[in-house]
């Protein structure tokens, strides 16, 4: 492998450079840290700016941070931690206008205050946009803001482990893209900041960039994984593609019907209709399909998801990206035509344990953003709350992991641990038959959408379990055939792949212990939430054997679990 001049040390080490990665890199470097940022990708080509229909704060008069709260803890089915959804509402306001004076431009009202639109689950329309780029517009926004400090950038650079040693995490292994090699870079502290694994599904919102890298080192280190068994639907994904149509199209008055005609939510949720949370409304399309008052097609089964009635005009100037995304993708004019919608993977509710200020169970490792559970979102996300998650936790880690690199002694990091990740690498691209990572990621992905989808129950968990293991066994012999240094996919493919099986057996056996129905985790053989076996969190260990289990308390602070009705 070709090697950098020498290693690369800094005090704080962020992998990351979507929303959570920048914001905690701008915290530590507010600290006074020397601090590196470490991405695969450009920083504004993260997947943050994928999220389209807004970002959530109380502002106004009419809102309040109380109801934020409430809708937090009620959308989360009683699972997300009260302490830290105080905590996290109360920091919207502040950090919606921080980012605002960072440059971000957002919609407006007639009257010129930041133009708020309805999303589900909300008791307020309290979703601050920028028509249907919201994510794109904060991510500039934050882009401008880190431009303005002196920083290094390791661009083209993707995670591989973690060195761990004397009990602590003390760098980092990347794979250098552009150059075919692996680099130490060593660090007092490390910020995981990596964003979802949505491509353990073969449909979703995801971009193919989320592979959960940053979660899978960490859990390799040894780092507790906090509620992996949930995942998120989101409800209106394109037939095809799985390309995220934004909840703000229903915020804005969209609504969905079946092939009857019907206007199905409001069986499912009589009050909100189509505004009801997402695990709500994806449930009532996959049973209206499987029902059979859906419509067919050569890509499976939809609903329509009609927008005309809300005229050009509207359309045009909130929603322009689904507009475009329709009629690239879809063939269909959603001014003239209804889009026809089915759930997509979205979100991973959990990820790496965290505390409120992004701090793991192990020394001189913080996590934020959708790598990270702290847990505000429990069994289930509002919209909207994941933008404002990505910065005002990724603000608290960066100072957290920069006041941790202030007293840290200078890391230790030696060739063994650069060895441990190219002795594997070595031995994948000396094969001269083996397993196709591609092949595999394929076969993983169709596993997950298969026996771990919306509706779960024992035998397909079973079943699923048994087949995520089955590959995890032939990943041992996965083989790169592709022997070129620079932009090796095949390379990057079998690291990738290695990290979604990884987490995919924890998402399975999590969803197999848990025998009850809690947000978007559904049991048919066990449909009702069950508080006093399982008002608790799951954690889990990594060990040769796979994941192992253990529970912990959720936190109450005055939300006592009520029936969660829309
Ligand atoms: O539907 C959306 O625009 C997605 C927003 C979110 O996941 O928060």
């Amino acid at each position: 492998m070709l090697r950098a001049a020498e290693m690369q040390r800094h005090e704080v080490v962020v992998v990351g450079a979507g929303l959570a990665g920048q914001r905690a890199a701008l915290a530590a470097i507010e600290a006074g840290r020397d601090v590196a940022v470490v991405s695969k990708l450009h920083p504004l080509r993260s997947h943050s700016g994928a999220a389209q229909g807004g970002i959530n704060a109380a502002l106004g008069k009419e809102d309040s941070v109380e109801t934020h709260i409430y809708d937090t803890v009620k959308g989360s089915d009683y699972l997300g931690d009260q302490d830290a959804i105080e905590f996290f509402c109360r920091e919207a306001g502040p950090t919606v206008v921080e980012m605002e004076h960072f440059g971000t431009i957002f919609s407006r009202a007639p009257d010129g205050s930041l133009a708020r639109r309805a999303f589900g689950g909300a008791g307020f329309p309290r979703t601050i946009y920028a028509a249907d780029r919201t994510g794109l517009a904060l991510l500039q926004g934050i882009w401008e803001r880190l431009g303005t400090e002196e920083f290094t950038l390791y661009e083209e650079w993707e995670l591989v482990r973690l060195i761990v040693s004397e009990g602590r995490v003390q760098g980092i292994v990347a794979l250098d893209r552009k150059r075919g090699s692996f680099e130490e870079v060593a660090a007092k502290s490390v910020v995981i900041a990596t964003g979802p694994f949505g491509r353990v599904y073969g449909r979703t919102t995801n971009a193919h960039s989320c592979t959960g890298d940053g979660v899978a080192a960490a859990y390799y280190a040894g780092a507790l994984l906090k509620d992996m068994e949930f995942v998120q639907f989101h409800p209106t994904a394109l037939l095809e593609t799985g390309i995220l149509i934004t909840e703000g199209a229903r915020g804005e008055g969209g609504i969905l019907k079946n092939a009857l005609g019907e206007r199905f939510m409001s069986k499912y949720a009589p009050r909100v209709l189509e505004l009801a949370s997402r695990d709500v409304v994806s449930r009532a399309i996959v049973t209206e399909v499987a029902e059979g008052r859906g419509f067919s097609g050569p890509y499976g089964g939809y609903v329509h998801l009609e927008l005309m009635h809300l005229g050009r005009e509207k359309i045009e100037s909130r929603l322009q990206e689904i507009v475009d995304y329709s009629r690239i993708f879809a063939g269909i004019d959603p001014i003239t035509q209804p889009i026809p919608v089915y759930p997509a993977q979205h979100y991973m509710m959990g990820g790496i344990g965290t505390d409120l200020r992004g701090a793991t169970n192990l020394p001189g490792l913080f996590a934020a953003g959708e790598a990270a559970c702290v847990s505000i979102h429990g069994a289930n996300r509002l919209g909207g709350n994941s933008l404002l998650e990505t910065l005002v936790f990724g603000k608290q880690a960066g100072i957290a992991a920069a006041e941790y690199a202030g007293s840290a002694p200078r890391p230790q990091v030696g060739a063994s641990d650069l060895d441990a990740v190219e002795a594997p690498a070595r031995a994948w691209s000396s094969r001269t038959d083996g397993e196709d990572p591609s092949t595999l990621r394929t076969e993983l992905q169709q596993t997950m959408e298969r026996y771990v989808g919306i509706y779960r129950n024992e035998a397909d968990l079973l079943e699923g379990l048994k087949r995520v293991r089955a590959i995890k066994a032939r990943f041992g012999r996965v083989r790169v055939a592709d022997q070129s240094k620079v932009f090796n996919l095949n390379l990057t493919d079998a690291i990738e792949v290695g990290h979604l099986i990884e987490l995919a057996e924890v998402i399975v056996l999590g969803a197999y212990a848990r025998t009850e129905s809690r947000g978007a985790h559904a049991r048919t053989d066990y449909p009702k939430r069950d508080d006093e076996a399982w008002m608790r969190h799951t954690m889990a260990r990594r060990t040769p054997e796979g994941p192992n289990l253990s529970y912990t308390p959720v936190t109450f602070t005055r939300w006592e679990p009520k029936e969660r009705v829309y």
